[in-house]
């Protein structure tokens, strides 16, 4: 009788034991988390690329397996003048990506914004005809991927050439060259690097009208043998859009014809809406407004948990598409690094990313480790 309780204790105690050893193993990083389902990267920044910033550089070495440019490879950036490279940054970003065996993502080689009117224009300030024009892009494309070649995994090559109506954006890319300027971007970076994922890259792909002229822009290259391999959504995303239907339509819509999908630019925007529309259009530019900016002292903790649920409904929706969704990429690494602090209106305070201000994780940054074991068996 004694034996057989002690043998009871003694299970118990080893139940117990096992229990807590399972949670002590629960991953206690984004990468590991979602280990073999998805490639969880971070956008870094100059401090972070040049190591100034050594707490951003350990969050991004434990938590992140992929890596994004923020800045330091736009075009005004690297090619500032006609016959001028500046590959200082860039390269200590590639070196960054390989020294920790990161995917690493290249953004962006052709855009409308962070790009000097150089590449536009003549001497005497005329635009330039279609064939100087394209012969700007293909140079720009052939130094810049082929530098990186083997290097540089994925590339977004064009981004956001879309309206929010779904037509094609008359910007200057599209008025000298005329809309062929995609597939020839497609083209020269699969040139410069064969192996090298290829993106279109764009905001609000999730607003029906957006989405349907992308799914037409994206069927057509690929009926045209033009070599795109990924759609990334952007996601810049607030608490209630995209609805999570939107973004499962939109996943599974892509994948439909063929292409893999990535989460380029994950951000969930707290502040209230400055603008009607949906938009992560960076030259929107709006008045300082203090009624704009209510979280100045700290997150009330409701609005902590509301972002921590919404981050899970959206992982949830990333995993059920595991295979099609590749990678999901957040834009910064704490919330002191995000854009959204400057964007659309300078100086507010915000909060859309999954560490605080002093580099601890929050309660959102649970949220998404733990809906990694909900979504999926394989872990
Ligand atoms: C933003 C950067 O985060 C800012 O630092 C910069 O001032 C403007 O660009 N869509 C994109 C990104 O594709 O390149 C933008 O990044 C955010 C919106």
């Amino acid at each position: 009788m004694l034996i057989k309780a002690r043998l009871m204790v003694r299970s118990a105690a080893l139940v117990a034991i096992i229990a807590y050893a399972a949670t002590a193993q629960a991953p206690a990083s984004l990468k590991d988390a979602y280990r073999g389902d998805l490639t969880i990267g971070a956008a870094i920044n100059a401090a972070q690329i040049t190591g100034q910033d050594s707490r951003g550089d350990a969050i991004v070495e434990e938590q992140f397996a992929s890596i994004s440019p923020e800045n330091v490879l736009k075009w005004e950036r690297i090619h500032p003048q006609a016959e001028t490279y500046d590959f200082t940054l860039a390269d200590q970003y590639v070196a960054f990506g390989q020294k920790h065996h990161m995917f690493t993502v290249g953004h962006c080689l052709v855009w409308h914004n962070q790009v000097p009117d150089w590449v536009f224009h003549d001497d005497k300030g005329n635009l330039v005809d279609r064939e100087t024009l394209l012969k700007r892009m293909h140079d720009h494309i052939q130094t810049v991927v082929g530098r990186y070649k083997g290097r540089i995994q994925s590339w977004d090559v064009v981004n956001e050439a879309l309206n929010e109506d779904g037509t094609l954006r008359q910007s200057l890319w599209m008025k000298i060259i005329g809309e062929d300027y995609i597939a020839k971007a497609f083209q020269y970076a699969h040139e410069a690097d064969p192996q090298a994922q290829l993106t279109y890259n764009d905001y609000s792909l999730e607003v029906p009208a957006k989405r349907a002229g992308a799914l037409a822009l994206i069927a057509k290259l690929k009926a045209e043998g033009v070599p795109v391999t990924s759609v990334g959504l952007q996601g810049h995303d607030s608490l209630t859009w995209p609805s999570v239907e939107d973004e499962d339509a939109t996943i599974s819509a892509f994948a439909k014809l063929g292409v893999k999908v990535a989460i380029t630019e994950l951000d969930i925007d707290l502040m209230p809406r400055a603008t009607r529309q949906q938009t992560a259009d960076v030259s929107l530019s709006i008045r300082q407004d203090a009624k704009l900016n209510p979280y100045v002292d700290g997150l009330p903790e409701s609005e902590q948990q509301q972002l921590a649920k919404r981050y899970a409904d959206l992982f949830a929706v990333y995993l059920k598409h595991r295979g099609d969704v590749t990678r999901v990429t957040f834009w910064g690494v704490t919330d002191g690094d995000s854009w959204l602090n400057n964007w659309p209106i300078r100086g507010r305070t915000s909060y859309p990313l999954l560490f605080d201000r002093s580099g601890q994780p929050k309660p959102a940054f649970q949220a998404v480790v733990r809906a990694s074991s909900t979504g999926t068996t394989s872990n």
